[in-house]
């Protein structure tokens, strides 16, 4: 059998994939070969999402069509929001996200269904109502009114209605929309990968979604946008930084937000949502949280240069922080709006997965392990009843 020589599959190739290419070396990344700036500048999240689960993007009509079907879908079950009544109200968002996720299937009668568009029906009902359970939540929570979702508003416009009971302005939802857009779809990431894995064993599109969620809840995945806020909120002030990277890294602990499994030269997501942030900075007259973050991001660079002798650059979770927490969005929210944005990538894979006409045809996830268990040599261990044991 092969030896391990790294951890954590890095440069492993464990299937093909029509649905993103990330180039870590350019710093690239491409939607069914649509390049991401080009997405965030021009596209939505809707189109977006369209692109991603249909393989192209879509005509005036059809994305007319398709932004109708979506928001015709936002509305939760009843049930579900007196469920959410009973629970506590210190529930983490991601632990109830990913709970009742799995609860919808008792209100989606094709749950079970195991064609491609059984699949992709339910794909566009989860896409459209994870962000009204999120807003739900949080605002159950607060002991604050449950908004209706709006259909006369776009997704971003919408989530941010649902969640603060007014609708943003233009610009604010067309940041949020990038947002959505940057984070919808990122290749073989750890929850994205999750989702396969359980894809792969023929489960529902509910379990490989609920899975997902509870791999992107991590502080080295998704819940590192949470823990970049803390930080910044620890930290207050941009004189603190220096101190404060440097002690972290003398104790051996991460820098959240910094580092890319992938990217080796700057993740290009971040590099646009530095740009919204300093934007929003602006707009605010208030560049605080802007420039603490742009401080440890230098700092971390150069003390990271200076003991390990490489670079390394902010990741997507870095300056949504400061973005989201601009826009009034509490910190433990973050990581359930990366999840808002990534099921769309999630479902193509699970559809990719499920579905795919390519050879060789996925199969289930199944690799080996090293034993390096060393009990009681090659012959293995005597069982001894419990009685004789002492
Ligand atoms: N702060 C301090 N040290 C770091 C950081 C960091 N942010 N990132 C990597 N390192 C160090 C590690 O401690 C390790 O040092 P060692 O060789 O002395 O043990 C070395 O760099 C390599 O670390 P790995 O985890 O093996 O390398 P990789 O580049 O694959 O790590 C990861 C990627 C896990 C994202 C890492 O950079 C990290 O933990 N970052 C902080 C958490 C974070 O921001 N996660 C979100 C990632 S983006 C996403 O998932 C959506």
């Amino acid at each position: 059998m092969q030896e391990t020589e790294d951890t954590g599959l890095r440069g492993v190739v464990v299937a093909g994939t029509k649905i993103s290419a990330v180039d870590g070396e350019k710093s690239k990344l491409s939607y069914r070969g649509y390049d991401i700036e080009e997405l965030a500048k021009k596209s939505t999240f809707e189109e977006t999402v369209y692109l991603l689960l249909y393989e192209t993007l879509p005509t005036r009509k059809e994305l007319e069509i398709f932004k109708e079907i979506l928001a015709s879908q936002r509305q939760l079950p009843r049930g579900v929001i007196s469920h959410l009544e009973k629970r506590k109200k210190t529930a983490h968002p991601m632990d109830v996200l990913q709970s009742v996720i799995l609860m919808l299937v008792d209100f989606d009668k094709d749950a079970r269904v195991e064609t491609k568009s059984a699949n992709m029906e339910k794909s566009i009902r989860l896409i459209a109502r994870i962000p009204t359970l999120v807003a739900a939540w949080d605002r159950v929570r607060k002991n604050l009114d449950v908004k209706k979702p709006d259909e006369g508003l776009g997704h971003a416009a919408n989530f941010q209605y649902m969640l603060h009971g007014k609708v943003p302005d233009e610009e604010i939802a067309r940041d949020f929309d990038t947002c959505l857009v940057l984070h919808a779809e990122h290749s073989f990431n750890a929850s994205t990968f999750t989702a396969r894995v359980v894809a792969s064993t023929r489960a529902s599109m509910y379990a490989c979604i609920g899975a997902a969620v509870g791999a992107l809840s991590g502080e080295l995945h998704g819940g590192a946008n949470t823990q970049v806020m803390k930080n910044l909120a620890e930290i207050g002030d941009v004189g603190r930084v220096e101190g404060w990277v440097k002690t972290k890294l003398d104790a051996g602990e991460r820098i959240m937000g910094m580092g890319h499994a992938i990217y080796k030269t700057g993740d290009p997501r971040a590099r646009i949502l530095a740009s919204i942030s300093e934007k929003l900075a602006q707009r605010a007259g208030n560049a605080r949280w802007y420039d603490i973050s742009r401080k440890i991001e230098s700092m971390t660079r150069s003390e990271f240069k200076k003991r390990k002798g490489k670079d390394i650059f902010p990741n997507v979770d870095f300056f949504s922080a400061s973005v989201y927490y601009m826009m009034g969005i509490e910190p433990d929210l973050f990581t359930p709006i990366f999840a808002i944005s990534r099921t769309p990538g999630w479902c193509a894979h699970i559809i990719e997965e499920k579905f795919a006409e390519a050879q060789p045809k996925p199969a289930l996830y199944r690799p080996s392990a090293q034993y390096i268990g060393k009990y009681c040599g090659p012959e293995g261990c005597k069982y001894i009843p419990v009685e004789e044991r002492g």
